[in-house]
């Protein structure tokens, strides 16, 4: 994951150099994780680097800062402007980008409000899922560590401090040699993977988990549930056991950056066969037709970068 070659920051309100992008040590977020952000992607399609459902992103950013009353002066369409023009001014084509909003610097107190601060990164690759674990399908491991539930903190919202119990599945799977967390609610209940949401493939149809789960609700979810519709797969939303998910006969997880990834085991024992099911591969390829336009679906989704030509094929980008 470099920023090797990344010259701009989007920083409230305007393009500053990436070294020049700081924050002091007396931030409030720092210290209480009271910021929220995004992660968007932008793909080099058809017709040049678009962004993948990037009004989509924004409304989550603006619910995620309501929730924690993050007030900022920017609106959505700035934002939005501002998600491109930094793209644009770094010259990337494939990229992940990273909007956060967060409570600055004026004192420590847990009750007080700082002034809120808006950046918006861009680099190219978030790279979460190695691509030998995407390509075969992921190894999957329950973990110790329970999803937080819904009444404890809105798990709706996508907010830093949520972070940290991603973090501590993700790092404790590593440790045992697994690619991925599985977090369950303290009942045992399906909730998602570290930072992606999960599907189950049975009897041909598609099962799925809501905000009921204490669940993000996944942009990538959602694209996924569309196209299955577009497709004819039909899809049930309902609570998963780890029943459900062992006696599944596939599974994948959805995620802005894992995009649509099989699961090929959890804890030793193999989903299905063991492999990328047919069903996953077809979501698979429809989803990276939508993102990239080939597949001439869903063009609302994309929203092209302006100042970008399509590339040529074999030929330097324009
Ligand atoms: C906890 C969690 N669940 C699910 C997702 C998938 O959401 P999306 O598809 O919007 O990237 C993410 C990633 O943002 C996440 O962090």
């Amino acid at each position: 994951m470099g920023f090797e070659g990344i010259e701009y920051v989007w920083l409230n309100g305007a393009l500053v150099r990436w070294d020049d992008a700081t924050t002091h040590v007396a931030t409030h977020a720092l210290h209480y994780g009271t910021g929220v952000f995004e992660g968007i992607r932008c793909y080099d399609g058809v017709d040049g680097p678009a962004v993948f459902r990037l009004p989509e992103h924004m409304d989550r950013l603006f619910a995620s800062a309501a929730v924690y009353n993050l007030v900022h002066e920017f609106t959505h369409e700035q934002l939005i402007e501002a998600t491109l023009e930094v793209i644009a001014a770094n010259k990337l084509r494939n990229c992940y980008i990273r909007p956060i909003v967060w409570s600055g610097t004026d004192n420590l107190g847990i009750r007080v409000d700082c002034p809120i601060e808006v950046a918006i990164l861009a680099w190219p690759d978030m790279g979460h899922v190695r691509p030998e674990a995407k390509a075969l399908g992921v190894r999957l491991t329950l973990s110790p560590y329970h999803k937080i539930h819904t009444s404890m903190l809105p798990s709706t919202a996508k907010a830093c401090g949520q972070y940290i119990g991603s973090r501590l599945a993700v790092r404790e799977a590593m440790s045992r040699g697994f690619d991925e967390a599985l977090m369950t609610n303290s009942d045992g209940t399906i909730a998602e993977g570290a930072v992606e949401n999960l599907f189950l493939v049975s009897d041909g149809r598609l099962v799925t988990n809501d905000a009921r789960s204490s669940i993000l609700m996944g942009i990538t979810r959602d694209a996924v549930l569309g196209l299955a519709g577009d497709l004819g797969i039909e899809a049930e939303i309902r609570t998963m056991t780890l029943d459900d998910l062992r006696s599944a006969d596939e599974a994948f997880l959805t995620g802005t950056a894992c995009e649509v990834t099989g699961i090929r085991e959890l804890d030793g024992l193999p989903i299905g066969s063991g492999r990328i099911g047919a069903i996953t591969s077809r979501i698979q390829e429809a989803f990276s037709g939508a993102t990239s336009g080939s597949a001439g679906t869903r063009a609302e989704w994309r929203i092209t970068v302006p100042g970008f030509k399509r590339t040529v094929a074999g030929s330097a980008a324009v």
